[in-house]
């Protein structure tokens, strides 16, 4: 009874989240009683499939809100990505990375609305409910010019950076799936908070404070992307339709495609200190092995067992707990910011769903 009165609970502010709020009858809290819940709830889709999909469908949508506010000020603009007007210091400084970045901004921009899209698409097809999270785009945004001025579901300003996957791909014997821990490439942007984005056009000057944004950004386009392609590889674990399966297999090593650029890009950031916040970028080329940063290729490491010999692979891809420790990261990190009650709850509650799928 009492586990049945959380389950509803969970529904309703789950259902925050679905466009229409028509959520089957404990739909997602009621896989979790079952020992082995029906293989068709939905189309032909198992219940901890449509939870999983919802889950990312709405990690994608939170993606494509965070890299369209890069593009906006960063990126190209065009047809394909209307928003924004473009700021030319901040884009300037950002090409100091690699001078192709506005493209490549663009298109992870554009592919991780096109993520959001066929991930809500195909639920809704398959009879289940799609992500909508309009309702939650209050946070306000940079105030630079080249910026819209509207409210967001992600906050680029505040950020504190996780940057141990530098070395996680470059260490030859850890991993975090075995209870290993890796230094940090950026020590300083793992505590504080650090603005991605200039919050305004104070923040195109001085020189050195602008570029440290930049680098900021830098790193953070590689904390996103691995973050992804983690994410796939551990939930595609736990989905159940071969379909379904499909889907996360063809998305998630994009999001290793994006990883691989953004961690080339970010072994371009100049090494710095920011005049305005002490905020530094050090040499990584002076830190070894460990940091060096042409070694941009996946380091074999220690996988499943120590007992084997060490292989090449996305590190950590554990699938239990993978969609809240996701939701975890992403708040830890500082995205979401100024975000309201209800949005925490409804992540959580899609995490939490998505974490008690099993593949059947
Ligand atoms: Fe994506
Ligand atoms: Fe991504």
């Amino acid at each position: 009874m009492e586990q049945a009165e959380q389950s509803g609970r969970r529904t309703d502010r789950r259902s925050f989240l679905l466009k229409g709020a028509a959520v089957g009858a404990g739909a997602i809290g009621a896989s979790r009683l079952l020992s082995a819940p029906r293989a068709s709830a939905s189309g032909g889709l198992t219940k901890g499939d449509v939870a999983i999909l919802q889950f990312l469908a709405a990690a994608e949508l939170l993606e494509a809100d965070l890299w369209e506010q890069y593009n906006e000020l960063g990126g190209i603009q065009d047809r394909e990505r209307p928003g924004g007007t473009g700021n030319k210091a901040y884009t300037r400084a950002l090409s100091v990375l690699d001078k192709d970045i506005p493209q490549y901004i663009h298109d992870n921009a554009d592919d991780e609305q096109s993520h959001a899209s066929f991930i809500n698409a195909y639920l809704e097809a398959n009879g289940a409910d799609p992500i909508n999270l309009d309702k939650f785009r209050t946070v306000p945004g940079s105030k630079a010019t080249g910026a819209r001025q509207i409210g967001r579901l992600t906050n680029l300003m505040e950020l504190t950076i996780d940057t141990s996957w530098w070395t996680r791909y470059r260490s030859h014997s850890k991993n975090p799936d075995l209870g290993d821990t890796l230094p940090q490439a950026v020590p300083d942007l793992a505590v504080g908070k650090h603005p991605a984005i200039p919050r305004s056009d104070d923040d195109l000057t001085p020189h050195r404070h602008l570029q440290a944004i930049a680098n900021t950004a830098g790193f953070h386009f590689g904390t996103i992307e691995q973050g992804g392609a983690s994410l796939y590889a551990s939930l595609a674990q736990r989905v159940t339709n071969p379909e379904v399966l499909r889907i996360l297999l063809s998305i998630g090593p994009t999001e290793a495609m994006h990883f691989q650029t953004w961690q080339d890009k970010a072994g371009n950031a100049p090494p710095l200190t920011d005049p305005t916040t002490g905020l530094t970028f050090p040499n990584l080329n002076g830190g070894g092995a460990l940091f060096k940063p042409n070694l941009i290729m996946p380091e074999p490491t220690s996988f499943l067992d120590r007992k084997f010999p060490a292989c090449s692979i996305i590190r950590p891809s554990a699938t239990e707990g993978a969609a809240l420790g996701a939701a975890k990261f992403l708040t830890a990190m500082g995205l979401f910011n100024g975000q309201s009650p209800d949005f925490f709850a409804g992540v959580k509650a899609l995490a939490e769903a998505a974490d008690a799928a099993q593949r059947q």
